[in-house]
C-alpha cells in the first residue's frame, strides 16, 4: 500500500524516491498525476508498467519555470504567448525537441516533439526542488477513470506505488487542454482545462480541431476513462436500474427512479461540472447501476472538455 502524505509533509520523501527512479502520485490543479523522472529511463519505464499503458503513446514533461522549458524544446512566436498567458496552469505545449534535451526517449516515445506543461502547486516546488522536468500522465491505470482525489488514486493504483502525496481534490478535474502550433495555425489535440474560446482570445487565431490524422496526441483512444457501468448520453429519460449524472436545474424524465443520483452542477456551473466529474462518474460506478446515464452538458467553454471525456467513456471498449 502506498503512503499517503499530505504536500507539507511530503517534499523529503518525495524527493528521495524520484531521486532513486521510483514513480510516487502527485496532485496537480488538472489531475492527480504519476511522476517520475523524465531524465530517466528506468523511472519512465516505471510509469509505463505501473500504468499499464502501451508503449507508443508519449509523456507531458512537467516544468518549474521556463529556463527549463528552454532547455527542452524550441518555442515559437505563438507558443511563448501562450506559455506566458497560460503557464503556470491547464494549457500543454506540443513543440520542437532540442537535440540536446535531456528527457529520456521514452518520454516522448522516440517522437521529435515534446509536449511540455508548467503545471501550479506542490508539483511545481517539486520540479525545482529535484531540476529536472517530471515525466507524469494522469494517475489512472491505462483506460480507466482519470484520478482526481487521493482515495481515488489509491484504489486504482496503490499497490503499485510507494508515495500518493494528497493535496485534495484537484480544482480544475479534467487534463490539460493539448495544443501544438504548426506553420503559424494552432492545432487542438485534446480539450482540457483552459477553454478554446480563451486560447484563441489569446493568440487571435482559430483552434483547429482537424488534424487530417497528422499530429494528433496518441493517447487519444476512442474509449478511455471507462466506468465498469455502460454510460450513456445526452438522456432525457432514465431507464431501469440505471444511476443519473445531471446537469443543471432540470432533470430528466423518470429521475425520482434512478439507482443513484448526482448533479455535475445544479447552477449549471461547466467549472464545477469539470471539477465534479470524475470523481461522480466513479461514485455512481459504485453504486452497482447497470448503467450510467448523462444529462446533456452544453459544448462551450469547459464544456468541449466535459463531452470529450463522456463520449469516451461512453465508447464501446476494446480493451
Ligand atoms: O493535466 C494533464 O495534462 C495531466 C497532468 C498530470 O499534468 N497529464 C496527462 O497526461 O493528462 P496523459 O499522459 O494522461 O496525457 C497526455 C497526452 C496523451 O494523449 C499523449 O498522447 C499526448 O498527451 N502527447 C504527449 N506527447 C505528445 C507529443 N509529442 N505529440 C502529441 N501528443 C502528445
Ligand atoms: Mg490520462
Amino acid at each position: 500500500m502506498a503512503k499517503i502524505l499530505e504536500p507539507g509533509q511530503a517534499m523529503d520523501e518525495a524527493l528521495t524516491l524520484l531521486g532513486s527512479g521510483d514513480v510516487i502520485a502527485v496532485p496537480t490543479e488538472t489531475v492527480y498525476g504519476l511522476a517520475g523522472d523524465a531524465t530517466n529511463g528506468e523511472a519512465v519505464a516505471r510509469i509505463f508498467e505501473v500504468k499499464g499503458r502501451p508503449r507508443f503513446n508519449p509523456m507531458i514533461a512537467h516544468v518549474s519555470d521556463m529556463a527549463m522549458a528552454e532547455r527542452l524544446v524550441h518555442f515559437d512566436e505563438v507558443s511563448r504567448a501562450l506559455a506566458e498567458a497560460f503557464w503556470p496552469g491547464a494549457l500543454t505545449l506540443v513543440l520542437r525537441l532540442k537535440d540536446d534535451a535531456t528527457v529520456h526517449p521514452l518520454t516522448t516515445a522516440g517522437l521529435h516533439t515534446l509536449a511540455v506543461r508548467m503545471p501550479r502547486g506542490f508539483s511545481s516546488e517539486l520540479i525545482a526542488a529535484l531540476g529536472r522536468p517530471l515525466a507524469a500522465p494522469s494517475a489512472n491505470s491505462s483506460g480507466l477513470i482519470t484520478g482526481t482525489s487521493a482515495a481515488a488514486v489509491e484504489a486504482d493504483l496503490g499497490p503499485k506505488i510507494k508515495l500518493i502525496v494528497d493535496g485534495g481534490a484537484t480544482p480544475i478535474g479534467v487534463e490539460s487542454t493539448i495544443v501544438k502550433v504548426d506553420g503559424g495555425q494552432i492545432y487542438l489535440l485534446r480539450p482540457g482545462g483552459v477553454a478554446a474560446e480563451d486560447i484563441e482570445k489569446v493568440t487571435g487565431l482559430p483552434l483547429l480541431r482537424e488534424t487530417g490524422g497528422k499530429i494528433e496526441a496518441p493517447g487519444m483512444l476512442a474509449s478511455h476513462y471507462a466506468p465498469r457501468a455502460a454510460v450513456r448520453l445526452g438522456a432525457v429519460e432514465v431507464s431501469a436500474n440505471e444511476a443519473l449524472l445531471g446537469f443543471g436545474p432540470t432533470r430528466a424524465l423518470g429521475a425520482e427512479k434512478a439507482a443513484a443520483f448526482l448533479n455535475l452542477s445544479e447552477r449549471a456551473d461547466l467549472r464545477e461540472a469539470a471539477a465534479n466529474l470524475f470523481s461522480y462518474m466513479r461514485e455512481l460506478d459504485a453504486s452497482g447501476a447497470s448503467g450510467i446515464a448523462v444529462e446533456p452538458v452544453p459544448t462551450q467553454g469547459l464544456g468541449e472538455a466535459i463531452n470529450d471525456r463522456l463520449s469516451r467513456a461512453a465508447a464501446p471498449r476494446h480493451l
